[in-house]
């Protein structure tokens, strides 16, 4: 049986990508394909429990960098390891709400952590699970904070992550920082503009998978 591919989106917040995450698996779906839509942190059980300890009340937001690169490299290695591999080799499509890159951007940029060392850590994490294709959903990041928001309004949530409440320089180089991943490996990745209207960018999604996995 043909392996599965593995489709990761990227960016920083706001910008939609579990929205498109869905929508590109539902499209998939049509074409016959057997789909897996997945989130980092999380995926697995154990994952997700350091989901918990990164996003809740354990104060991971709060923790240096090193420490939240290694919790999320954790979760993203039992992700890997019990879920995403073993969905490839069995033929399905993995679509992941976020993978290493985000470590890049997050970590690395943002929280100005060593970058050789989260590039050691994305090698020893993610040997068994590169993806074939990372769609970067990019915003301009006062737009991207500004949706964030209202999400978060709408939704009644109370504390926000870290995360998502770091001052706009914060945001400044992970946008920068996603942008350079996009252009320094364009065999992988895909910028796509994700200003448009959700139909719009899932149309302008389609269009890059069709072309760059040759569906
Ligand atoms: P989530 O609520 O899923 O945010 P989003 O909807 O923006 O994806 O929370 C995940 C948060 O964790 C998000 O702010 C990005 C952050 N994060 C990192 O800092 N490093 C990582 O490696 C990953 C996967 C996520």
């Amino acid at each position: 049986m043909a392996k599965g591919r593995f489709i990761t989106l990227e960016g920083g917040e706001g910008g939609g990508k579990s929205t498109q995450a869905r929508l590109l698996a539902e499209w998939l779906g049509t074409r016959g394909l057997a789909t897996l839509v997945t989130r980092e942190p999380g995926g697995t059980p154990l994952a997700e429990a350091v989901r918990g300890l990164l996003l809740g009340a354990a104060g991971g937001e709060h923790a240096d960098a090193m420490t939240q690169a290694l919790l999320f490299s954790a979760a993203r290695r039992d992700h890997v390891m019990r879920l995403i591999r073993p969905a490839l080799e069995a033929g399905i499509w993995v679509i992941s709400d976020r993978y290493a890159d985000s470590t890049r951007a997050y970590q690395g940029a943002g929280g100005e952590l060593d970058s050789s060392i989260v590039q050691r850590l994305e090698e020893w994490v993610t040997a068994e699970a590169k993806p074939d294709l990372t769609l970067i959903l990019d915003l301009p990041e006062a737009e991207g904070l500004r949706r964030a928001n209202e999400r978060h309004a709408a939704a009644n949530v109370g504390a926000r992550d870290r995360f998502e409440t770091e001052d706009p320089a914060f945001h400044l180089r992970l946008r920068m920082m996603f942008l350079r991943i996009a252009n320094s490996e364009p065999q992988r990745c895909a910028l796509i503009d994700a200003q448009p209207a959700v139909e719009v960018v899932a149309e302008a999604i389609r269009a890059t998978v069709s072309q760059r996995l040759g569906l």
